[in-house]
């Protein structure tokens, strides 16, 4: 058996989590160790099954602590890393920006740094390190590095690097450092950068899970600006696959761009997460136990008479909102043969009963901060 050993950072977060089930259940030769600082995005209770202390260890801190990141280097001997630990959210990055230079940016180069100490022996002729056979660090990064689009054209791999707001230039600049340790010390890095995400464990401060708790609440679903914004959509195991294809398959020191072709205006979102949750509530009625606004018909039954396009809210504009992004993956499928496996119809269908049968997992994450975190951003509204 040729097992392998993993470091995979920020898997108690959306899709890192998503990622070591994914990869736990896929082989049976691998080894996770999860570094998570257990920020208000993490939440240990995802992932809380797949740790066994064997197959899948878990360890809370920094990747930015040196100290801690070189100990677990000398203490697995990793193949990968798999660097997910990120600050994530658009919206925190433009009230506190310098908390994503130093988790996005820092924290990236420290686990780099670490690497490169552990990974190498001795030098060649032209002095470039010589590295241990088969590792690979692979950055999980984001289609937002590119900045935006018009109305026509995706974004390639060789498409300049434009981003706009403070989580994308992070999210750019800790790219431009992995490449930037394959180019100096022949480092053998891989580069994902992915559309939207969309599926189970999203943190409901993102847009579709955002929508799906204040359909339940009966709240306003705040629409950012005209919401013709295009954001393009994935399902979230489709991402963890093109990762793991990728990190084992893909060209070391290359890019490669994932996404499925699935653009979407904002307002087509919300408009159908509100027909998706009414559809489930209304062929199964016993759902309904879960909406947090109950009116009852002249019968004492729960209705969902509420649940339509009044609850929509136009609020104002993010700033330096993205208009559209828009990738092209033919690269991904060209030469590693990956293409999405869910349609969007099914994936939100999926992702909308998932969280209506977890409400419980919902109260674990917004126990924290998050209210003051709403009460910030959308005020009573
Ligand atoms: P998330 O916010 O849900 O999770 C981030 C995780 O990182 C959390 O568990 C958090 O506790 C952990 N973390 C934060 N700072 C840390 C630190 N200093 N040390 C260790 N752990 C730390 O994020 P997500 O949506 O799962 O995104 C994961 C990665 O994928 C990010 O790098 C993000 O840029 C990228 N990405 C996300 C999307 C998307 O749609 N969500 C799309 C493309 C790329
Ligand atoms: O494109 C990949 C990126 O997708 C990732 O790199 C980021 O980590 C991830 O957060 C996501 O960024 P977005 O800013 O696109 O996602 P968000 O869910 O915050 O917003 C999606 C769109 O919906 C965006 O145009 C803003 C809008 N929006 C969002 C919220 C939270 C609203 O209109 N109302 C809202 O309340």
């Amino acid at each position: 058996m040729n097992m392998k050993t993993y470091l995979v950072t920020g898997a108690a977060g959306f899709i890192g989590a998503n990622y070591i089930k994914y990869i736990l259940k896929m082989h049976d030769d691998v080894r996770v160790v999860v570094l998570d600082l257990l920020t208000y995005a993490g939440n240990l209770g995802t992932i809380a099954a797949d740790i066994d202390g064997e197959r899948c260890v878990f360890v809370r801190g920094d990747i930015g602590d040196r100290q801690l990141v070189d100990s677990l280097f000398a203490t697995y001997a990793f193949d990968y890393v798999v660097n997910f630990a990120a600050e994530s959210h658009v919206d925190r990055s433009i009230e506190n920006p310098q908390l994503f230079l130093q988790t996005n940016i820092l924290g990236t180069q420290n686990l780099l740094d670490a690497a490169r100490r552990a990974w190498t022996k001795g030098t060649d002729a032209c002095g470039y390190p010589l590295w241990r056979e088969g590792v690979r660090f692979h950055q999980v990064s984001t289609d937002e590095v590119y900045g935006s689009l018009g109305a026509v054209g995706y974004f390639r791999e060789d498409t300049p690097l434009c981003p706009h707001s403070p989580y994308s230039a992070s999210k750019a600049s800790a790219d431009l450092f992995v490449m930037a340790y394959h180019d100096t010390y022949h480092m053998p890095v891989s580069i994902t950068r992915c559309s939207n995400n969309y599926g189970p464990y999203q943190f409901p401060e993102k847009l579709i899970p955002l929508l799906i708790k204040n359909i339940l609440e009966g709240k306003p679903l705040p629409v950012y600006g005209d919401g013709t914004n295009v954001r393009d959509w994935l399902y979230v195991e489709d991402h963890c696959k093109a990762i793991e294809l990728v990190l084992r398959e893909g060209r070391p020191g290359s890019i490669y761009n994932v996404g499925g072709h699935n653009e979407r205006q904002n307002i087509d979102i919300v408009r159908m997460s509100i027909a998706t949750v009414r559809r489930l509530m209304t062929e199964r009625p016993e759902l309904r136990r879960v909406l947090k606004k109950q009116e009852r018909d002249a019968e004492g039954q729960i209705t969902v008479d509420w649940m339509d396009e009044r609850l929509i809210t136009f609020v104002r504009d993010r700033l330096g909102h993205d208009q559209r992004y828009a990738i092209d993956p033919d690269k991904i499928r060209r030469e590693l043969g990956w293409q999405p496996e869910t349609s969007f119809e099914d994936g939100i269908v999926r992702t909308i009963e998932w969280y209506l049968t977890h409400q419980e997992w919902v109260g674990q994450v917004i126990s924290g901060d998050y209210q003051h975190y709403y009460e910030r951003m959308y005020g009573g509204r």
